[in-house]
Parts: structure tokens; C-alpha cells; sequence
């Protein structure tokens, strides 16, 4: 089994589409969540992530700057989770981004079987659900995994695909070095504090296509079930169709993202780097019945073998390491060896 995508388009009658999904799709807990329920829609439009606007941010106007940054620290410790506008990105390459990891998804799934791999760190990685070898049920949804720094690496089909995602992964670093500018202030340090901690001039960078077909019976499946992220900020990029929702007060809550905005989130690195102040926060993808969903992660994180703990400056005596040193490799390693469930890896290395 390699793809959704191809159960999504398989036909036993003269309909295009599938009319139900096999049952090792089906997700058992979807409906069963006793600890968490979905807000309805009017409660839902009230409660909305911040949103942080890029262009204040790198303000040379200090009052604004420093405005920016406050929020973004508020954002960052009550949310874990925010709206990027105004970052700068070209609308027409964010397109292009996600017209040609499309065109990807056009391929014969032969030309996306070579990146069909057994090991987690291979560089190009392509495949469907979380981790199949570990999965009793399956995800609705088919992914590609690219490393892209400090090496770049992607598909050389479709044409130009490469070279549309090296643009598109660069300027997210740039997005992402920042953020980090402003998250060191806000943590009371200076401007390249974060950079260094985590070595983020060699750091790893990881480009992922999250494609979810359209799905007959969405209620019963589930794009990508809670996790945390596990690097230090994952930048997100979507096409038209929601689905992302996060956990708060043990309630899922939809975002809509505005226009031309990122929406942008702290990861299990981060949590640890800053011992617990900026939380990871739990996050899933559901599903819809009327077209494909994409969404394009670009998640950052310390070099693979750097060890990630607490840093020196941020613990103090009321406030001891609340984590293990882990190397970041060996972090990625566990998420991996796992179903990809509710509990966060965090919890494998809480003191
Ligand atoms: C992820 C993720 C959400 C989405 O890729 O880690 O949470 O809406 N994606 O695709
Ligand atoms: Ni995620």
C-alpha cells in the first residue's frame, strides 16, 4: 500500500471517486475522544490564533518592533501557535509551491515509488499515512519529505519542481531566522541568542508535502491524528481548504487562515530549548469530502546531531530542567518509531 491518493481515485463502478473508505482507514478514536470535543461554529469564530504581522516585526520603527515582539512572545507562550501576515513571501511563489507539488502528486506513482523508503532519514522520502510499519490503521494522506538544509535535496520530476522548492525553502529560512530574532528577545535575550543555541546557520530544515485526497466518509478517517511538531518552528503553508485544528482547554479548534498568511508553530525543540515556557502544541489534520487538500510544512530545527536540552540561560533555581538532553536525531527517531498519537514525545524525556 502506497498511496491514498490512488484509493481516493479508484472506481468500481463508472464514478470517478470511491463512495467508502476500506476499514483499516477507518479512525477508531476520531469520534471517541471523551477528553475533547469540537467547538460549534459560532463558538468557534470567536476563538481564533493571534496573529502577528512579519512587517512590524523587522520594523525599523523600535515602538513597533518591540510591539511585535511582545506579542509574539504572548503568542508563543499562550498558543504555541499564530497567523504570519505581511511576511514578505510572494504570493506567486507560494502558488507555485503548491501547483507543482500538485503536478508532483500527477505522476505515475511509479516516479514517486523510487522514494519509497525503508529508512527515516533518507533525504527524499515518499509514502502515505505516518509510518505504515507501525500503524494498525492508516491516515488519510500522502506525504514527500525532503531534507533541504543544510543540503538541498527534492525530486527531480516534474520539471522544475526543484528548483521552485529551493526558492520556497529559502525564503521560509529567512521568515523563520526572523521569528527567532524576535522569540530571543522576548525571552529577555539578545537578538541572535536563538540563532546560536540551536546552530541554526547549519541547522536542518526539512520540506514536507502533506497531501490529503478528497475524502468520501471524512468523519471516519483522519489526515494526520494529534502530534506535536518536533523541530523548533514549523512554518505552514495551505491551499484553500482547511482542516488544521488544535487543541486548547481539551477543545479542538479550527483555524481559518487569513489570506496570503502562514500559519506558524512551536515545536517539541523549542519547548525544550526554552524548558517549558514555549509549549508544543498538540495539533491535527481532519479531512474533507469535497477536494483535495495540500498543505506545505517547512519545519526547523538544530543541527541532526546536535543535543537539544535546556538552555543554560533559561533555567533557573525555581526553574530546573524540566527535560533530558537528547540529540535531536535520536528525538526524530522516537516520534518515528511510534504511531503518531495523542501523546506527545516530550513525555519520553520530562524529568
Ligand atoms: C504537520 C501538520 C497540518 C496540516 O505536517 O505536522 O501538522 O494541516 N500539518 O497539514
Ligand atoms: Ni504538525
Amino acid at each position: 500500500m502506497f498511496s491514498v491518493k490512488k484509493i481516493a481515485e479508484s472506481s468500481s463502478n463508472n464514478s470517478s471517486v470511491v463512495e467508502c473508505i476500506p476499514p483499516e482507514y477507518v479512525y477508531q478514536n476520531n469520534n471517541s475522544n471523551e477528553d475533547s470535543v469540537i467547538l460549534d461554529d459560532e463558538e468557534a469564530q470567536n476563538t481564533t490564533i493571534p496573529t502577528i504581522d512579519f512587517s512590524q516585526l523587522i520594523s525599523s520603527n523600535p515602538a513597533d518592533r518591540s510591539k511585535a515582539i511582545q506579542e509574539l512572545g504572548t503568542a508563543c507562550t499562550d498558543w504555541g501557535f499564530f497567523m504570519l501576515i505581511n511576511h514578505g513571501v510572494p504570493e506567486s511563489l507560494r502558488e507555485e509551491v503548491l501547483r507543482a507539488s500538485q503536478r508532483f502528486y500527477d505522476l505515475p506513482d511509479e516516479d514517486r515509488k523510487q522514494y519509497q523508503a525503508g529508512d527515516i532519514f533518507s533525504p527524499i522520502k515518499c509514502g502515505t499515512s505516518f509510518n505504515v510499519n507501525v500503524e494498525k490503521t492508516f491516515l488519510w494522506r500522502d506525504y514527500l519529505k525532503c531534507h533541504v538544509h543544510p543540503h538541498f535535496h527534492a525530486p527531480s520530476n516534474p520539471h522544475g519542481f526543484s528548483e521552485t522548492i529551493e526558492a520556497y525553502c529559502k525564503k521560509s529560512r529567512e521568515v523563520i531566522g526572523e521569528l527567532l530574532k524576535g522569540i530571543s528577545i522576548s525571552l529577555g535575550q539578545e537578538e541572535k541568542y536563538m540563532h546560536k543555541v540551536m546552530n541554526y546557520e547549519s541547522g536542518f530544515q526539512m520540506f514536507v508535502v502533506n497531501y490529503y485526497p478528497r475524502c468520501p466518509m471524512p468523519e471516519q478517517a483522519m489526515g494526520l491524528p494529534p502530534h506535536s511538531d518536533h523541530g523548533v518552528l514549523t512554518l505552514l503553508l495551505q491551499n484553500e481548504l482547511e482542516g488544521l485544528q488544535l487543541l486548547r482547554n481539551d477543545t479542538w479548534i479550527s483555524i481559518h487562515p487569513l489570506p496570503n498568511s502562514f500559519v506558524v508553530n512551536t515545536g517539541d525543540q523549542m519547548e525544550i530549548f526554552t524548558n517549558g515556557k514555549y509549549k508544543s502544541n498538540i495539533h491535527r489534520a481532519v479531512v474533507n469530502k469535497n477536494a483535495t487538500r495540500i498543505t506545505i510544512g517547512t519545519a526547523h530545527g538544530p543541527p541532526l546531531d546536535d543535543v537539544v536540552a535546556p538552555a543554560t540561560e533559561l533555567i533557573r533555581e525555581d526553574n530546573p530542567p524540566a527535560y533530558r538532553a537528547i540529540k535531536y536525531k535520536d528525538y526524530m527517531s522516537l516520534q518515528q518509531s511510534n504511531e503518531l498519537n495523542k501523546k506527545t514525545c516530550l513525555d519520553y524525556i520530562r524529568i
